[in-house]
């Protein structure tokens, strides 16, 4: 699939992976100490790889250390500006490993092998590279295209079932925000499904059709806003609760995963869609059925009380104003400026 700038290639396994380097002389492998056992595949398919960097890809080490011991062994390796650095992992690796690429030498070339469903539908395809600074998500960073996203669905038959459906969240998001119903509904059934007992390898091309339906809505709304000025902020469909939630589990040493936050917050987002007159009622209760079914977290683990004051602080506040992504309905969402006190 080629988008604009944007290329992305979806596959069963690895097998494709080397037709795609073929046009690089020099490959440099940075990946999640995770996912060893695919970049050992990884090396003994491609012939240009000069060298593998294992890193600890955790929102602890998500910081400008761990960028720097990635460009500092980019020079001992000898690479060139026609370098390519290629990410394996989750999205803090593709974030981190991405971040070093632009930045060593003023900018080489990188591409992505995302191995967690959340960064083959959303972290790993748009460009977004960076580290947190301190307890501040992403506060340094750019935006540039990868040389391609390369997808395997194969890669999430060993992840976790809570990372699996921590991404499960975001391939939901998708479809809420762009393409509707359709693929909404076989999202929902494919994940009700495996949470009745069926498993993964026996729903894989289903999965992998899904995934790239996602990853394709995706390129799209970068494609067309890439430095995320307007359309590209429909993304953050229920992010604006997720991250006042995971601010406050932060703060209250509370386990939850970021698609936790998302599934919640988008239960929230449709709530308050309901009640500022911009979605039928009912809109709530069927996600929260469905979401329900699918396995994904519904019931936010605070008070929405709690959850006003972070979204206030949240990065996309200015002055009294929260912007929310809101839902008209499954595939519509609309931008609504709102006062979170007035939740
Ligand atoms: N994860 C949201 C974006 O890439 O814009």
């Amino acid at each position: 699939m080629m988008n604009n700038k944007i290329s992305i290639v979806v596959k069963e396994g690895i097998e494709g992976l080397p037709e795609c380097l073929a046009g690089w002389r020099e490959v440099y492998v940075v990946f999640d100490r995770n996912v060893s056992e695919v970049v050992e595949d990884i090396v003994s398919h491609c012939r240009e790889v000069k060298g593998s960097l294992e890193i600890v890809a955790t929102e602890e080490e998500k910081r400008i250390e761990t960028v720097m011991g990635i460009v500092r062994w980019l020079m001992d390796k000898g690479a060139s500006r026609k370098a390519l650095v290629l990410a394996v992992g989750g999205g803090i690796t593709t974030d981190m490993a991405g971040f070093a690429a632009c930045i060593y030498k003023r900018g080489v070339a990188y591409a992505n092998v995302p191995t967690t469903l959340l960064a083959q539908v959303d972290a790993a395809i748009g460009g977004k590279t960076g580290v947190n600074v301190d307890d501040y998500k992403n506060m340094v960073g750019v935006i540039r295209q990868p040389a391609f996203t390369y997808i395997c669905a194969d890669v999430l038959r060993t992840l976790p079932r809570r990372d699996f459906l921590s991404g499960a969240a975001e391939l939901v998001k998708t479809f809420i925000l762009e393409d509707g119903a359709p693929h909404y509904e076989d999202a929902v059934a494919l994940l009700a499904s495996l949470r009745d007992g069926t498993p993964l390898g026996a729903v894989m091309t289903e999965l992998a059709r899904l995934v790239e339906a996602a990853a394709g809505v995706k390129a799209g709304v970068v494609s067309r806003d890439e430095f995320e000025t307007g359309e590209r902020k429909k993304l953050n469909l229920g992010h604006t609760f997720a991250h006042a939630l995971e601010h406050e589990a932060r703060r209250t040493g509370t386990d939850l995963t970021h698609g936790e936050a998302v599934a919640v917050g988008m239960i929230l987002a449709a709530e308050l869609s309901e009640r500022v007159g911009v979605a039928p009622e009912g809109l709530a209760e069927r996600l929260r059925r469905d979401f329900v079914a699918a396995g994904l977290l519904v019931e936010s683990p605070f008070p929405v009380s709690v959850l006003r004051d972070a979204m206030t602080k949240d990065k996309k506040a200015e002055g009294d104003i929260v912007h929310f992504v809101l839902m008209r309905g499954i595939g519509d969402v609309v931008f609504v400026d709102i006062d979170p006190l007035k939740i």
